[in-house]
């Protein structure tokens, strides 16, 4: 099996002195679907909040495609730039399907411009909504939408 895309060894998380998340070990690979189930502040947000490296643990290693991130506070923006989360209902511009992708590429450095637009919309299924306003797709293509304006080709989804 390949290098996980990320693996965690003995991460705590604490708010003050309160622990509210333990994970002794957990390996992910590109391409896996995962779900994460518990109750209502079991920590489920806050472990997101660290694969997404918004945060750093109190304490354990987080490695990313092999090199451990949590040595530098705050994570190198240029990891934060690999990973991203989709929300239930993302918020996106009310502009077109074109305009949110091209400002969100835009944001993240992407330099290719249109080209760079049409490889995403390709990507996620949506070349065709391109001159659609945003405010008028349905919850899944706005969240495509929301993959679509990250994912440049250096950023390639679970690649
Ligand atoms: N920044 C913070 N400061 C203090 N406590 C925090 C902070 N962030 C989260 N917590 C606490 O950590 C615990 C875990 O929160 P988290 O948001 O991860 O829960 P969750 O599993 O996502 O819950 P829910 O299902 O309700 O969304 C909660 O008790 C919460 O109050
Ligand atoms: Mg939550």
């Amino acid at each position: 099996m390949s290098e996980p895309l990320y693996q965690l060894r003995d991460v705590t998380q604490s708010y003050r002195d309160r622990t509210v998340l333990k994970v002794d070990h957990l390996d992910i690979q590109a391409g896996e679907v995962l779900a994460l189930l518990g109750p209502s502040g079991a920590g489920k947000s806050t472990l997101l909040r660290l694969l997404n490296f918004l945060e750093l643990p109190s304490a354990g290693q987080i490695s990313f495609r092999g090199q451990v991130i949590n040595g530098a506070n705050p994570a190198p923006l240029a990891v934060r730039r690999r990973v991203t989360t989709v929300f239930q209902r993302p918020v996106l511009l009310n502009r077109s399907v074109w305009d949110n992708v091209r400002y969100g590429l835009k944001l993240r450095g992407e330099r290719n411009g249109d080209a760079a637009v049409a490889s995403a919309l390709e990507q996620i299924g949506l070349t065709s909504y391109a001159r659609q306003q945003a405010r008028t797709l349905s919850g899944g293509e706005a969240q495509r939408v929301a993959l679509a304006r990250w994912c440049c080709d250096r950023c390639a989804v679970a690649g």
